[in-house]
């Protein structure tokens, strides 16, 4: 009995502690403009794993800039065969990123950073993913040396133009009162 309630009120502090942790994260990111942690959806991963397994199955490396816990970048670990970098720069996020990552025995790499700031002294990846949304889409242009493709979900990136552009079907983001519906949108660079 007594053990029970013991794990029951760490269970409940841990879970309080996260609570308020992702709050203060989520705050954070809203104040400075950068997109809090929303995973990417089912058919958004599938449409990545068949663009990358249609068209660039032959490429090495991957990189989800801004991986949040990290879904996408496994996925396409396990199902494209790549070995894949995930970027993400707050701290309990890829905390939680690199724990789940363990169980991906070294196929995913868990970098903590701003993923623009480490793109400006890394040597380029063949593919890059990005689930960023409008207000910082803009900035990958400057690193379009970095990648032979971009891939990005919902938003295009301003002043570059897709290969080709994939409507996923159902379902959109939503930024600010903007939906955008999901899409892929595929630049080769
Ligand atoms: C919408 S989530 C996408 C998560 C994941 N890529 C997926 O598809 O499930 C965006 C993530 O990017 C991270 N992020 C935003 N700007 C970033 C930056 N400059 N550097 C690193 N991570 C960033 C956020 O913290 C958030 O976890």
């Amino acid at each position: 009995m007594t053990v029970s309630l013991y794990l029951f009120v760490i269970s409940l502090f841990v879970l309080v502690v996260y609570l308020v942790l992702k709050s203060v994260e989520y705050s954070f990111c809203v104040f400075h403009g950068q997109i809090p942690f929303v995973p990417s959806a089912g058919r958004l991963r599938r449409a990545v794993v068949n663009e990358i397994n249609s068209h660039y199955a032959y490429m090495q490396t991957a990189c989800d800039i801004g991986a949040g816990y990290g879904g996408l970048a496994r996925c396409v670990s396990r199902k494209c065969g790549k070995r894949v970098w995930a970027l993400e720069s707050m701290p309990m996020t890829a905390a939680i990123l690199w724990v789940l990552n363990l169980f991906s025995f070294g196929r995913v790499k868990t970098v903590w950073c701003d993923a623009f700031e480490y793109l400006k002294t890394s040597d380029g990846f063949d593919i890059g993913i990005a689930y960023l949304g409008p207000g910082v889409n803009w900035r990958l242009r400057e690193y379009s040396e970095k990648f032979r493709v971009l891939i990005t979900l919902d938003v295009p990136i301003d002043g570059l133009h897709p290969v080709r552009t994939i409507d996923v079907g159902r379902g959109f983001t939503r930024y600010g009162r903007k939906k955008f519906p999901h899409r892929l949108f595929v630049y080769e660079l």
